[in-house]
């Protein structure tokens, strides 16, 4: 028998108990032993709850207990989960987390305490919610050398674009709808603003590379300046517009990262990701790509992957399952440094500026008044800015190939 605590019976939480509960005996059986619940830690009450009588509020009561051999972090946020899960991996006990924020903040110091005190810290649900991602870079593709990741990892994002794109609406209608049927959250800055995509690249690029990037160091843009207009242009030229989550090693090994809404075709392997659904392409150096689809978000899909966890640190007591994230932080090279096409919208008055500066520009044609639009040729970051700046733009979006 391992027993198990729960930290935080929110929704993921809630979700861990009901997996193992439903799942009892897959699970056991996976985990060669029986999965119990000893505790659930929560300041609230739950009466009538099921699991009312497992509920504690003291987290002492969960250090102090020796046969508590794993917990599952679903707490979110760094205060108090930080101070908590350092504490449990001190103790010597595993730590499942869906908590991004805090894996992206301190990963590589949980990770290496967890090590030194033969236990593991395993954070499957912090990217793609139930997708499996971290497990496939940490186990399966160790014969590779990953050179990029591309991800469509914020599911509130995905669903307004992709409601944009079917009903030719705009951002901010889009967005209060979604916020009205629940999709998106009351304060939607983190998801709309990409600082929630921003935490999942840092973490899904540090196990690329096996050092820290720090998501403080990634470039991230949101959605909120694209238009409709936008999405008539991206169906002009066979396109579609996504919230990328990007990095990759160039041949010359600068390692670039950055989250932003980008044009993308249709033979692109994300652009037929819709609606909350969240998807990563890995590219290896022998495998070429590799993708990972499905829900990326949701009590159930998140808990199965914090459950997998579970499993995983049940088969691995006493032992340490490999990580490769050192604390040491990676140089990010600056965006303005990467090559790309850009797609740029002008006012009528600029086209001839606009093909005098952009010198090999391929025109869209769109049915949107008082503007003119085309793509760029392949150019940095850098170079493209002074070009935008000298014509006088409306808007840019960067094109992935
Ligand atoms: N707000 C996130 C999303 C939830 O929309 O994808 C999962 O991290």
């Amino acid at each position: 028998m391992i027993q198990v605590a729960v930290m935080g019976y929110g929704t993921v939480g809630s979700g861990v108990v009901e997996v193992i509960e439903k799942n009892k005996e897959e699970i056991n059986k996976k985990s060669g032993e029986d999965i119990e619940i000893k505790y659930i830690l929560d300041l609230r009450e739950f009466p009538g709850d099921p699991y009312e009588n497992k509920v504690v509020h003291d987290v002492e009561q969960i250090l102090n207990d020796q046969d508590v051999k794993i917990i599952c972090e679903t707490m979110g946020g760094i205060k108090p989960a930080y101070d908590f899960t350092k504490r449990a991996l001190l103790a010597g006990k595993s730590v499942c987390t869906s908590n991004k924020e805090l894996v992206a903040t301190h990963g590589p110091e949980l990770i290496r305490i967890a090590h030194e005190n033969k236990c593991n810290y395993l954070f499957e649900a912090s990217v793609g919610g139930g997708i499996p991602i971290i497990r496939p870079l940490n186990y399966s593709l160790t014969a590779e050398k990953v050179d990029a990741i591309t991800g469509i990892l914020n599911g509130t994002t995905n669903y307004i674009l992709s409601k944009m794109e079917k009903e030719g609406a705009g951002f901010e209608e889009t967005l209060k709808e979604a916020q009205e049927k629940g999709y998106a959250e009351r304060n939607p800055e983190a998801d709309v603003e990409g600082y929630d995509a921003c935490r999942k690249i840092a973490i899904l690029s540090s196990l690329m590379c096996g050092k820290n990037v720090k998501y403080q160091d990634i470039y991230t843009e949101g959605i909120t300046k694209i238009t409709e207009a936008d999405f008539v242009y991206a169906h002009a030229c066979g396109k579609t517009i996504k919230l990328l989550a990007r990095s990759w090693e160039d041949k010359d090994g600068s390692f670039y990262a950055m989250v932003a809404p980008f044009m993308i075709s249709k033979t692109h392997p994300l652009f037929m990701v819709n609606g909350v659904f969240n998807a990563v392409c890995v590219h290896g150096n022998m495998l070429g790509d590799s993708m990972y689809y499905g829900r990326g978000a949701g009590k159930l899909p998140t808990a199965s992957a914090v459950v997998s966890d579970v499993v995983d640190c049940a088969r691995h007591i006493g032992k340490v399952i490999m990580c490769f994230w050192d604390a040491e932080d990676v140089a990010l090279t600056g965006i303005e440094e990467a090559k790309r096409r850009f797609f740029v919208r002008v006012s009528t008055e600029k086209e001839s500026k606009a093909l005098q500066v952009f010198e090999q520009a391929s025109v869209i044609e769109a049915d949107v008044p008082g503007e003119f639009a085309f793509i760029t040729e392949e150019m940095t970051e850098k170079e493209f800015n002074k070009k935008a700046e000298e014509t006088g733009i409306i808007s840019r979006i960067r094109i992935e190939e």
